[in-house]
């Protein structure tokens, strides 16, 4: 029996169109549908009318939800998360007040350092649990399919125990999981000033036997001054390459030391956070076709300025806005205070924000073909706002308003 869902009554059905990702001029286009109907059998969206329409076989639907004038959109999807972690970092507070950097404490053997540690004690359990309970909370929010690294093991051990984690996710939970490999996010204490040996393991035992284990579809690095330089994350970067993974590089977070350089270089579908990239890096990821993954709360939370999106968007870069949740930089897996920021800081328009947490992460991670739009055959996964438009949805914040979030066709 094909199981079919009818959302009626939606104000404004408002989607990017296409499999691909948006650059330029079309990063702000969107299709917005007034009056608009949806149906959705066996998770797949069926027919979208508009105009008070009804789709053929509205009548016989299971289930029927009138979503009263509202906003509806494609299901918000995050495009980078640290979601699994051991404990919180909640004690670097007072010494951030104080005056220490990010990188001041990371290099005391503190920050990402101080959660391997703790990663490393949790069982799969503990981690399991915990990341569930974070995935429930991005679900409320209006997230749908949700990437996630691993990079708090930095021994293979540990780095399997967080892919399993996500593995498990991705089978038991709603939200469409999709896993990064970044065993590369910091240089462990027993490798400390040895990061090229590090590498080697990295490239010859643990990127293999992840690849084995079909565990990760990405592999990731953190170039940045003090941890990976841009020949080890070239060397690590072309490895993954080489064994068949898609590319991603936290480049150019704090300091720019080439990381968007090397990203346009080497093919990264995209490269993360920016924040202090200049134009020769955006040049390479504009001719690289790279995709710029965006972290406005991370910015916000290090007290850091905000990429320059607008010119990438000038330059033809596509860009995408994620949360970034990790238990250091940023301890929200808010997207909707993301949206927020992308509107007041990077000065985004509602419908460039919209491409930018629906078609261009679902594209930066591999799922353009099945979420990311509201088109007939894609994944019925959308969101009911609690807001008439998307203007709405940029302006408020700090409160949640997903009023009713749908996967694959079924009210979750
Ligand atoms: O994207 N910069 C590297 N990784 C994370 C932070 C991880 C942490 O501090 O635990 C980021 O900001
Ligand atoms: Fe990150």
């Amino acid at each position: 029996m094909n199981k079919t869902l009818l959302i009626k009554n939606i104000g404004i059905l408002q989607t990017p169109i296409g499999s691909e990702s948006h650059r330029g001029e079309k990063q702000g286009e969107n299709i917005k549908m007034n009056d608009a109907a949806i149906l959705i059998e066996d998770g797949i969206i069926k027919e979208i009318t508009e105009n008070g329409q009804l789709p053929s076989g509205a009548e016989n639907a299971d289930t029927v939800i009138d979503a009263e004038g509202n906003l509806v959109t494609p299901g918000l999807v995050e495009g980078h998360t640290h979601l699994v972690f051991g404990g919180y970092r909640q004690n670097e507070i007072p010494l951030k007040l104080a005056g220490a950097t990010y990188l001041d404490i990371l290099k005391a053997g503190g920050g990402i350092l101080d959660t391997v540690r703790k990663t490393r004690e949790a069982s799969f359990e503990e981690l399991y649990e915990k990341s569930e309970a974070f995935l429930d909370e991005m679900l409320a929010l209006g997230v749908t399919t949700c990437e996630a690294k691993s990079g708090y093991g930095l021994d293979l051990e540990t780095e399997l125990k967080m892919l399993n984690v996500v593995k498990a996710l991705d089978r038991n939970h709603p939200v469409d999981m999709v896993p990064t490999f970044m065993g590369a996010h910091a240089i462990p204490e027993e490798y400390k000033g040895r990061a090229d040996e590090f590498i080697d393991l990295l490239c010859n035992q643990m990127m293999p036997e992840v690849k084995k284990q079909g565990l990760a579809e990405f592999c990731d690095i953190f170039c940045e001054d003090s941890v990976f330089d841009v020949a080890q994350s070239k060397r690590y970067l072309l490895k993954a390459k080489e064994l068949g993974f898609g590319l991603k590089i936290h480049a150019d977070e704090i300091e720019e030391i080439g990381g968007s350089e090397l990203a346009g270089e080497v093919g990264a579908i995209s490269a993360e956070h920016l924040i202090a990239a200049g134009e020769k890096g955006l040049a390479s990821m504009a001719a690289g076709g790279t995709t710029a993954m965006l972290l406005p709360a991370t910015s916000f939370y290090l007290g850091k300025t905000f990429a320059p999106a607008r010119r990438m968007i000038e330059l033809g870069i596509p860009v995408a806005i994620a949360s970034d949740f990790n238990p250091g930089s940023c301890p929200s897996l808010n997207l909707q205070f993301a949206i927020n920021l992308g509107y007041l800081r990077y000065k985004l328009t509602p419908e460039e924000i919209l491409t930018a947490v629906t078609i261009n992460p679902a594209c930066a991670i591999g799922r353009g073909e099945r979420v990311g739009t509201l088109e007939v055959g894609k994944q019925g996964d959308l969101v009911i706002w609690d807001a008439p438009n998307m203007e709405m949805l940029c302006y408020r914040f700090g409160s949640n308003l997903a009023m009713q979030v749908i996967k694959k066709g079924i009210l979750v």
